[in-house]
């Protein structure tokens, strides 16, 4: 079998298409302040990136740029002051922080109906509920691959592969709330192999390099790759062994160009849609 290849850069797009049709209708463009503390070069770039997809669909984006010497109390008076104005709708502090920070106490600061990237405790704990309001937007962008590749969740044996708070156990909970039966396995898991190889829909989010081999993959699984990881030659790559498995699966995600275009189109909805609920 060859896998079917889901083109998240096709459905990113057709997101950011319609993004930018009901803005355009609202009389009034939404905001989103990023904010980015240091000069980590790939934080950089997903920031620039951020930018302009938001500036693409009618946002209005600003991103504060502020030192390596930034302190807690500096970087906590910046997100009150953004809480406060009326302009800004979204609010997202691009991660990780420099290890001066105490990363839980900042994003506990941003107001959870200004929380874009879904992160507060606020919203963490609404989904964990089944009520969710702003979900974070690389999990929101695997569900939405999903069902733009038509894959069906009810019932279906899924696993996630990582714990993290940014992604595996917001996926795992929604796909809990799509009726899949979940396993959320972890470095501690034992035999993760064979675990993996029970998944009917397979999802990779522990940066590790290609970790994910095709004898890990049951014949015909979906696989969604949210890993992105630059190898010392310069590639990028995925957590799944792209080539290998793509005999394997019955469809598969790709690195570059699968959940990444997601990440940001989903940013993009999460604003429009504090905006509306902020507005109303
Ligand atoms: N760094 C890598 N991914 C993300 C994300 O989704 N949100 C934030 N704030 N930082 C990130």
């Amino acid at each position: 079998m060859t896998a079917h290849i889901i083109d998240g850069k096709q459905v990113a797009a057709t997101l950011r298409a319609e993004l930018a049709t009901r803005i355009a209708s609202l009389g009034f463009r939404p905001g989103l302040a990023v904010v980015l503390v240091g000069d980590d070069p790939a934080s950089a770039v997903y920031v620039r990136n951020k930018d302009r997809a938001a500036g693409g669909v009618g946002i209005a984006a600003r991103t504060i740029r502020l030192p390596m010497a930034t302190t807690q109390a500096d970087l906590l008076a910046v997100i009150a002051d953004l809480n406060a104005d009326g302009d800004v709708d979204g609010i997202l502090v691009q991660l990780p922080l420099p290890a001066h920070f105490d990363q839980a106490a900042v994003i506990n600061a941003i107001d959870p109906a200004k929380d874009v990237d879904g992160l507060t405790p606020t919203n963490a704990g609404l989904l964990a509920a089944g009520v969710p309001h702003l979900v974070p937007c690389t999990p929101k962008g695997v569900m939405k691959l999903l069902a733009a590749a038509g894959i069906t969740l009810r019932g279906t044996r899924a696993l996630v592969l990582g714990r993290s708070v940014l992604v595996g156990k917001p996926v795992a909970a929604l796909l809990t709330a799509a009726d899949a039966t979940v396993t959320l396995a972890h470095s501690r898991t034992r035999d993760l192999a064979a675990e993996c190889r029970r998944a009917e829909v397979l999802v990779a989010a522990v940066g590790r390099p290609e970790m994910v081999r095709a004898d890990w993959v049951a014949d015909g699984a979906t696989v969604i790759d949210v890993g992105i990881n630059r190898l010392a030659d310069g590639r990028l790559v995925g957590d799944v062994a792209f080539d290998e498995c793509r005999a394997v699966a019955g469809a598969i995600t790709p690195v570059p160009g699968g959940v990444g275009p997601m990440t940001i189109a989903c940013l993009l909805e999460n604003t429009l849609l504090a905006a509306l609920s902020r507005r109303r």
